[in-house]
């Protein structure tokens, strides 16, 4: 078992608007930091130029003008490498709405060079695999969590009309307090091809609205799932992983946005959902706190693991420079600095491999046990031991 902090990125979304004064160091030897020096409001009619400093610590702050492909380069691929090596990952994009998670975690349309984490990531996923030694095995799941319902975005392999065509999901956990999705498919996907078309699927399938914040604002949180399982030929155990790449609905002042009928509803679910998500965070920031109230909504149900669990988890805050949103921006970098702190225990997912100690207890039965003892590795003994035992 691994002990590793969560890590926590910030992406200043691009631009035109008068921005607040703001700094980005990334050679700092005590970590990245990303400075706001914020004016002081005007007191009793008097301007008072004074400014209030805040300063926060990154792994890495990107700034308006860096790329998608470095963003992916610095964030994800070191996550995938060890999603290909068989631990849990998860990347998830925290911010303010309008702030660019959907387009760090999906892409913009307008160029190629725009996709974004999870295109890039089924791409170079798809080439490691190819290119290795190693049978794998590639499933997806898109699960979409819209007003406190979970809905499957791919169930149904077509698109859907309404919200009420696709398949609804709910939460089930086991003795072990382990989470299991009743109704979220599993989708196999045997190549690059099959998986973005998947995703593109889910996709239209998610719930989208114009907001006076975004013009297509996600109105949902959405997990894109790749579970992975993998076998070295003449070896008998196997490895299973998943990486979860999280597109959360955004937060929203809804006293500024002006929002009514369904927007404002959907815009409570989702403050409250996040609200629920900071108490997680708070919780496991704080060392002496025996209960985690990750039930408290099916998010935090959903990614247990991602958060002080078995997982290597990322987190990329996406914020806002202009001076209109410099409030939202200095909460979300304080949500950050409480992640930042948070240990996860991510472990090496390893089993025996279910095939060859069902193919192995077969040959047992016929009198063959104790040679196979000699030939194969320790561990598939112990199975082969246990099962016999059944
Ligand atoms: N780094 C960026 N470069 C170029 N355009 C960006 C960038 N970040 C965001 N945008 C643009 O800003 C708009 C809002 O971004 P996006 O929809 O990704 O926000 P969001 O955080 O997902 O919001 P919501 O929570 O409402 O879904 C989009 O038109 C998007 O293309
Ligand atoms: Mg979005």
């Amino acid at each position: 078992m691994v002990n590793q902090k969560i890590k926590v990125f910030a992406r200043i979304k691009p631009t035109k608007k008068m921005v607040a004064v703001y700094s980005v160091d990334n050679e700092d030897q005590a970590g990245a930091s990303l400075e706001f020096a914020v004016p002081r409001d005007i007191i009793n009619g008097f301007v008072d130029n004074r400014r209030e400093y805040y300063k926060f610590r990154f792994q890495n702050v990107f700034d308006q003008w860096v790329k998608q492909e470095d963003i992916f380069e610095k964030t994800a691929k070191p996550v995938i490498d060890s999603v290909l090596a068989g631990y849990n990952g998860t990347i998830f994009a925290y911010g303010q709405t309008g702030t660019g998670k959907t387009f760090t975690m999906t892409g913009g349309a307008a160029h190629y060079s725009d996709r974004g984490i999870i295109p890039r990531t089924l791409s170079y996923l798809y080439e490691c695999t190819e290119d290795r030694n190693e049978h794998f095995t590639t499933h997806i799941s898109y699960l979409e969590i819209y007003n406190e319902m979970g809905f499957d975005l791919l169930e149904s392999r077509n698109e859907a009309y309404r919200l009420d065509d696709l398949q609804k999901v709910t939460i089930m956990e086991d003795l072990d307090h382990n989470i299991h999705l009743k109704n979220l498919s599993l989708q196999l996907s045997v190549n690059e091809e099959e998986a973005l078309n998947l995703l593109f699927l889910g996709d239209i399938n998610r719930v989208i609205a114009k907001t006076p914040m975004n013009q297509a604002s996600t109105r949902s949180h959405c997990i894109f799932t790749i579970h992975i399982r993998k076998r070295e030929p003449g070896c008998a155990t196997m490895r299973h992983s998943k990486l979860h790449l999280v597109d959360l609905a955004g937060s929203e002042r809804v006293s500024k946005s002006g929002l009514s009928g369904q927007l404002l509803t959907e815009a409570k679910y989702i403050n409250r959902s996040l609200h629920y998500l900071e108490q997680v965070i708070i919780a496991l920031s704080e060392t002496d706190r025996p209960h985690i109230p990750y039930r408290n909504s099916l998010l935090t149900s959903v990614l247990r693991d991602s958060l002080g669990g078995n997982c290597m988890t990322t987190m990329i805050a996406t914020i806002a420079v202009d001076n209109g949103n410099l409030e939202e921006s200095i909460s979300t970098c304080r949500f950050s600095q409480r992640v930042a702190v948070i240990n996860n225990n991510p472990i090496l997912n390893e089993i025996l491999d279910p095939d060859l100690v069902k193919q192995s207890f077969i040959l047992s039965q016929k009198c063959l046990f104790l040679p196979l003892c000699g030939s194969f590795p320790q561990q598939l003994c112990r199975g082969l031991w246990l099962y016999y035992s059944c």
